[in-house]
């Protein structure tokens, strides 16, 4: 390899951090050999139980029966907050960079406890009792996590809906999860324009009857419909509330959360995660893969929509005590340099974002970096996408100065917090690649019949035994969860990613095996995007691939065969684009349409996706096998008229 693609540990750093390669090396073995006896110590030493367990392990993961620290009770929002009180009530828990660069905040932990405490008895006050799902649709502000926090405190199920996401979406997810109260906010802000968000709910409510209370907080002021019987303004509510709340006795399996991702069938799965196991795994992620250090100022730009929101802007660092930076804004605003001021404002150490951000500041050039120091960083992080080296170049060597340690973590909805990925001061660094497990994990390598490869191969990444932070379930659909995660290799978590492991034992992931598309670090399932699509009058058929984009990883593109009578015109491809973007949401953005009179499909009539993924990709060089096909001219007209498509 390269020399400039590897870079070892500096003795200086591997001196100063939680855990150096002989420690990494230690623990794993024993985290592995002995799992029970290290996620126990582990517990002791993070999280506070008011009762202790009768077992620490009690999984069979083949019957999909996953639980950890049975018996043990305890409250998430007591851990995350309150036992933080006595010698840090004054510390910053968050600090609130608004879109407006002139309107910061900072909460302290005792300030964050008593709002949590506020919105929880306002909850109780709406009949909210434990285990009833509470749903929050917010754009990326304080009050976001403050909600999550105040379910927690009662032993209610969050559901967060990314803002992003559509009323037809919203409702959909509200349906399956029968949530009782919405919270929400009249607006949001990104960047110089003010998004919709409470006309989005009240569209969704005429679909779905299940919300009897909307909670709204008041962001933008922009104008609202307003329906007096269901609707609640959050400061009128939040001023008379009492703020002493005691904090509801959860036992370790309780839910804490669903969160909605996609599934390769059309429907959105809940991915359950519940209270113990998942907040043991973000507290211990959040301090050895950031190696955090008390005083560290952290800052993961997610949004609290999605999973790196709850682990890592929420749940992870105030286990962990930590000040963190919530950020309302977007890389852009009010120009590209924003990240970079934000981390020499605020002086943040940590930072996590992901690789399509990189990737579109990196087009900016180094001008906007040169406006600011970065001397505080310390760690950088990137999640939700392989990075390419091209950015971690940029990453490590421009935006770092070659100080910084760059973590690529790899990890999922489903597995509450990173399962691969560098660790500081243990990890040697290659671009691109996730390295080494953590913890607790076990990844291993499958060739297709399901069995284990050895040393450096390349095939289906699998993990061959639960660790705590794993999903319990698919909501309502614990059929669902095991035919998807645990059927299809007996004895494994299946993870839907596929990898290559190196001669050094390093893990490089190759990207999803089934028809998941990943678009700017989201997930996108092609189903979903197709069932859309044919919901159109214009549309007879869709089949939906990926391709490679250069800022959003993958973009993407849409094969459509039009109904009998209708004509393909530039107009429609518009009109098309816009009704995905508003009947799933405007992060929906459909980047390219082919029309397809036929599609490429078998005999059996399945379409042969992998032939329009190469058209799509513009790679017609090799085509490889298409002697299933039916009817071979409807592949060869693609490819022509692939020529007449520009690829932005
Ligand atoms: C992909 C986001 C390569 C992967 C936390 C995974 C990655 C899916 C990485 C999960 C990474 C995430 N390198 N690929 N560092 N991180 N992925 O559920 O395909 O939104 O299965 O969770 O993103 O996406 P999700």
């Amino acid at each position: 390899m390269e020399p400039t693609d590897y870079y070892p540990v500096p003795h200086a750093v591997a001196k100063h951090a939680n855990l150096d390669a002989n420690d990494y090396q230690q623990l794993y073995q024993y985290s592995i050999t002995h799992p029970e006896q290290f996620w126990e110590e582990q517990a002791k030493a993070r999280l506070s139980f008011s009762k202790s367990w009768d077992t620490v392990h009690n999984s069979n993961l083949s019957q999909g029966k996953i639980r950890w620290f049975e018996g043990a009770q305890l409250n998430i929002a007591y851990n995350c907050i309150d036992r933080h009180l006595k010698k840090h009530a004054d510390k910053v828990a968050f600090i609130f960079e608004h879109n407006d660069p002139t309107q910061s905040y900072s909460l302290t932990y005792q300030q964050l406890h008593e709002q949590v405490c506020k919105l929880a008895n306002v909850l109780k006050a709406y009949g909210i009792e434990k285990g009833d799902r509470v749903c929050i649709y917010l754009p990326m502000i304080a009050e976001a996590a403050i909600a999550m926090l105040a379910c927690a405190r009662i032993g209610a199920i969050h559901s967060v809906v990314f803002g992003g996401f559509s009323a037809d979406a919203l409702a959909n997810r509200i349906d399956d999860c029968q949530a009782k109260v919405m919270i929400t906010s009249d607006g949001g802000y990104r960047g110089n324009k003010i998004t919709p968000v409470k006309a989005n709910v009240d569209k969704a409510l005429q679909h779905t009857s299940y919300i009897k209370h909307v909670i709204v907080i008041e962001v933008t002021k922009t104008p609202i419909d307003w329906n007096s019987e269901r609707d609640i303004w959050y400061h009128h509510v939040m001023e008379k509330a009492n703020n002493d709340c005691p904090c509801e006795p959860m036992q370790a399996e309780d839910p804490l959360f669903i969160l909605y991702t996609s599934g390769s069938t059309g429907k959105p799965k809940g991915v359950l995660h519940t209270s113990a196991g998942y907040l043991l795994y973000a507290a211990t992620t959040f301090d050895y893969t950031f190696d955090y250090h008390e005083g560290d100022i952290f800052w993961c730009t997610a949004d609290i929509g999605w999973i790196t929101g709850h682990s890592y802007c929420v749940y992870g660092p105030l286990a962990n005590g930590a000040t963190s930076v919530l950020f309302g804004g977007t890389p852009d605003y009010p120009d590209y340099s924003r990240f970079w001021q934000v981390i020499d404002k605020h002086q943040v150490n940590l930072f996590y974002t992901a690789p399509t951000a990189i990737r579109s500041l990196m087009r900016q050039g180094n001008a906007p970096l040169q406006t600011t120091s970065r001397q505080s960083l310390r760690i950088l992080g990137s999640v939700g996408e392989p990075i390419n080296p091209e950015a971690w170049h940029w990453y490590y060597h421009h935006v770092g100065q070659e100080r910084c340690r760059v973590v690529d973590t790899w990890w999922q909805t489903e597995t509450g917090g990173h399962l691969l990925t560098p660790l500081p001061g243990a990890t040697p660094l290659k671009p691109g690649c996730a390295t080494q497990p953590f913890l607790g994990i076990q990844p291993a390598i499958l060739d297709t019949d399901g069995n284990e490869c050895q040393g450096a191969c390349e095939g289906i990444l699998v993990i061959k035994q639960d660790w705590p932070g794993m999903l319990r379930s698919i909501w309502q659909n614990h059929q669902r969860f095991i035919d998807t995660y645990l059927a299809p290799y007996k004895g494994y978590y299946f993870t839907g990613d596929g990898a290559k492991r190196d001669q050094d034992g390093d893990y490089w992931i190759t990207g999803r095996m089934d028809d998941i598309l990943n678009v700017s670090g989201h997930r996108f399932s092609t189903a979903e995007i197709e069932s859309t699509l044919v919901k159109h009058p214009a549309v007879a058929e869709a089949a939906i691939v990926g391709y490679p984009h250069d800022t959003k990883g993958q973009g993407i593109y849409a094969y459509i065969t039009l109904m009998n009578n209708t004509q393909p015109s530039d107009d429609l491809k518009k009109q098309l684009i816009s009704y995905v973007r508003q009947k799933m949401g405007p992060i929906y953005g459909i980047d390219l349409i082919q029309w397809a009179p036929n599609l490429p499909k078998t005999r059996s009539g399945k379409i042969m996706r992998r032939l329009l993924r190469k058209i799509a990709a513009n790679k017609l060089d090799n085509l490889g096998d298409t002697s299933t096909l039916a009817d071979s001219d409807a592949l060869n007209n693609l490819i022509e008229d692939r020529q007449n498509i520009e690829t932005p």
